[in-house]
């Protein structure tokens, strides 16, 4: 069994290291006429974002002894599938954002067609990253990880979510309806970023309901205290623009409920995605932690 990391800090700050290094091999980098599609997709990958999907992708790895290499593999990956989430969010068609990560978005760098077509490329590229033999040996496993990251990304997951959010703006949503919403749009990324490890390392049923269990409260815990940031963070911590989601007049936890509330309805929730973790003892301890993190964070 590979040893505990000491602390989350130390053991998310090695993931940003590690992950960074693999998206920049796994990018293209040629010096070809198209090559500023590749430097707007470097831009959008390298310098900045906590990681925390390729931290829940290795941790997860970890706890069922899968080679560090083909998981940070799989974590690039699903980092491709957010970056690109990211910079098309931004875009001016959608939440209009001139800073990510503490720097100009894509398109304000770039320009919109091409910060359009480094989202595209990034999200191709996710899916022939996973479909490499070097991923996993085993066919039947690639496939099963191709085939949850398109759900979870697909119009069943992150890109209907992204829908509902647009229409949140202009239509009253309930409490049902909002996290239905979170649940699509950032849940189910954040719910195969924690499965994916599970799927690599061919664990049980037991062991993967449980981590979907922890990961379904997981990912609602985060977009409530991302919901938090937009009003109470600290733009030069966030590093993106704040007070966006009550200017566009959006449904949030926090326009419901009020920032009390929400905030103890994430802390309840980061409590719950704990305990599914009982039946993994010890080795689950980083994810456990994360739970914590999540809705502590200040950025
Ligand atoms: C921001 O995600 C977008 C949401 C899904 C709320 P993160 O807070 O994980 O952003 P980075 O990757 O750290 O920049
Ligand atoms: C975006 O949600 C979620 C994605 C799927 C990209 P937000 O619009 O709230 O994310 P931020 O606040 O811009 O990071
Ligand atoms: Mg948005
Ligand atoms: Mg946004
Ligand atoms: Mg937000």
């Amino acid at each position: 069994m590979p040893s505990l990391p000491k602390t989350l800090t130390a053991a998310m700050a090695d993931t940003v290291e590690q992950v960074e290094a693999a998206i920049d091999v796994l990018l293209p980098r040629a010096d070809l006429v198209e090559a500023r599609l590749f430097d707007a997709m470097r831009y959008g990958c390298l310098g900045g974002g906590k990681r925390l999907r390729p931290f829940l992708v290795m941790e997860s790895a970890r706890m069922f002894g899968v080679n560090p290499a083909c998981a940070l593999r799989a974590a690039a990956a699903v980092e491709f599938i957010h970056c690109y989430s990211l910079i098309h969010d931004d875009l001016p068609a959608m939440d209009d954002s001139e800073l990510r990560r503490g720097r100009k978005t894509v398109h304000v760098q770039f320009d919109e067609a091409t910060a359009i077509l480094a989202g595209d490329g990034l999200l191709t590229q996710a899916f022939e990253i996973l479909a490499d033999p070097e991923t996993h040996e085993d066919p039947q496993v690639r496939c099963k990880l191709v085939a949850a990251l398109a759900k979870a990304a697909g119009p069943r997951g992150m890109v209907g979510g992204q829908m509902l959010d647009l229409i949140a703006e202009t239509t009253s949503f309930d409490i049902g309806a909002i996290t239905r919403l979170q649940r699509m749009k950032t849940g189910d990324m954040i719910a195969f970023s924690a499965c994916a490890g599970a799927i690599l390392g061919r664990a049980g049923a037991p062991q993967h309901h449980a981590l979907q269990a922890y990961a379904h409260d997981l990912g609602l815990a985060f977009q409530i205290a991302d919901d938090l940031l937009d009003v109470e963070g600290v733009q030069d911590e966030v590093g993106k623009p704040l007070g966006r989601d009550d200017v566009a007049g959006k449904a949030t936890f926090v326009s419901i409920l009020g920032v009390e509330r929400a905030r103890d309805q994430a802390r309840r929730l980061a409590n719950q995605a704990a305990m599914h973790l009982d039946i993994f003892g010890e080795r689950a301890e980083m994810l456990r932690q994360v739970a914590q993190f999540v809705v502590e964070r200040r950025s």
